[in-house]
């Protein structure tokens, strides 16, 4: 067994007090589920893109107009069925991911006359007719979207936040990643979405590119505060198994020398986006004080619209099949497109609920309390001590604060965990759009 898996299981192991762990294909009764909860956050998942890039590990195909437009028609099924499940609770988070959801908006191209050219709007009125919307909405975008016109489109839609996948800031990074446009064009797109009076823009920025220079990464840092950005999304080349970068990369992931440089690298944008008055917000994100940040994965409790869309409803985890046809097809029979469920033990809503609020970098110990009726101390005390005296963090009282080095190590672990397991189960779930199980 390598190093990597052994930590992974002893982890495993002591957070969950478990071996494996099984996502079965049974879909769970989710009736009662609801009943139980009071609120809820929504995340919508448009699979499609204008052309794959070799290191995305997302779940996307390539944009098809007609496939897009049964898609909306999909979508829209269910969130018909989720409307009778949620029955008026208030929806207080909503945010859309991909995949590159800027593909339906109205005038991205993709041919004349096709009723998926409208189909983000054609989505978002159904959801405000159906669930009770609390919350303004978060959009990811493609630079190559944003023109003038598909700006003031998406303002009109309702959205609030919007995150741009900028990537890299030198053209031969970009050429790398098959990037189509250059910096140039970028900047341009950037500067014209942070004039375009949205309460946070974020750009999601990825480091640690093959071939990439210390000097390089120092630039590319302070170009990104120059761009006048609220938040800057910044990770290092996760290198998936199952995309062509991770297979070139032949599991390599993980070696010291590779470790080494990406927390220098990280160091050198830490100490950029703080002299520039950023604040960490997440482990991989930094924004400007009073702005709210554009953050798609903490959320409590949510339900996960379209192909791939996860659920977490406190005691399950849920996973819509990842197959765009088969998503299609099950609603059209009027079934939820569900393809793999997880009932969650009370060890692994604990373990869950740490991992995000670490992820966030703060959390009080009283919210725990609260949630799971036990004290933070008693659970994890142990765990948490050493963690205070190796300077990962800070142990107020109430309030547990990660140090910059425990945000680099949670990134580790998250790497550790991350590669692994959504390999196994993306990847699985990419070939097979309705499998019998996966252990994880
Ligand atoms: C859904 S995409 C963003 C929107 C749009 N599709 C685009 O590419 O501009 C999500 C973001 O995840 C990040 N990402 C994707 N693959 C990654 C990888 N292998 N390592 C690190 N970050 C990655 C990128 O910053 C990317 O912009
Ligand atoms: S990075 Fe964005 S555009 Fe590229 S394949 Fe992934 S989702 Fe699509």
């Amino acid at each position: 067994m390598g190093l990597s898996n052994f930590l992974r299981s002893q982890i495993k192991r002591l957070l969950l007090r478990r071996g494996d762990v099984a996502l079965e294909n049974e879909v769970p009764m989710l009736a009662s589920k609801f009943q139980r909860l009071d609120e809820f956050g929504l995340y919508l998942h448009i699979p499609f893109c204008r052309q794959i890039c070799p290191y995305c590990p997302y779940n996307k195909e390539i944009y098809r107009p007609e496939v897009a437009a049964s898609y909306v028609q999909a979508v829209k099924k269910e969130i018909d069925i989720y409307a009778r499940l949620l029955a008026g609770r208030p929806v207080t988070s909503f945010y859309i991911g991909g995949g590159t959801p800027t593909t339906l908006l109205p005038r991205s191209g993709g041919g004349p006359g096709l009723s998926a050219h409208n189909g983000l709007d054609s989505i978002l009125q159904h959801v405000f007719a159906s669930f009770n919307m609390q919350c303004g909405i978060h959009l990811e975008s493609h630079p190559n979207d944003l023109s003038k016109a598909n700006l003031s489109a998406i303002s009109s839609l309702g959205v609030e936040h919007l995150s741009i996948g900028v990537e890299a800031l030198q053209d031969w990074h970009l050429r790398t990643l098959h990037r189509p446009y250059t910096v140039t064009q970028v900047r341009a797109a950037v500067e014209r979405a942070v004039s375009n009076g949205f309460q946070c823009v974020n750009a999601d920025f990825i480091f640690a590119l093959p071939g990439q220079t210390y000097a390089e990464v120092e630039q590319a840092g302070h170009a990104l505060v120059e761009m006048g950005v609220d938040q800057i999304a910044a990770y290092p080349l996760f290198q998936f198994p199952y995309t062509a970068m991770g297979r070139a990369a032949h599991g390599h992931n993980h070696d010291i020398g590779r470790i080494f440089r990406r927390r220098k690298m990280l160091g050198i944008l830490e100490r950029i986006f703080y002299d520039a008055g950023l604040e960490r917000t997440s482990v991989w994100a930094f924004t400007r004080p009073g702005v709210p940040r554009y953050c798609s994965v903490t959320v409590p409790l949510y339900v996960g619209l379209g192909a791939s869309g996860g659920s977490y409803l406190k005691d399950v985890f849920y996973l819509n099949t990842f197959n765009v046809q088969e998503y299609i097809r099950a609603l059209a029979s009027g079934r939820l497109p569900i393809a793999l469920s997880l009932e969650l033990s009370a060890e692994m809503q604990m373990a869950g609920w740490l991992y995000w609020r670490l992820y966030e970098t703060r959390f009080k110990k009283s919210d725990f309390q609260k949630r799971f009726g036990q004290g933070f101390d008693a659970v994890y005390g142990r765990y948490i001590k050493p963690l205070a005296v190796a300077g990962l963090l800070e142990d107020n009282g109430d309030e547990i604060v990660l140090s910059d080095s425990g945000a680099y190590w949670l990134h580790l672990v998250q790497d550790l965990f991350s590669l692994e397991y959504v390999s196994r189960l993306w990847g699985t779930s990419k070939q097979e759009p309705w499998p019998e199980e996966v252990v994880l």
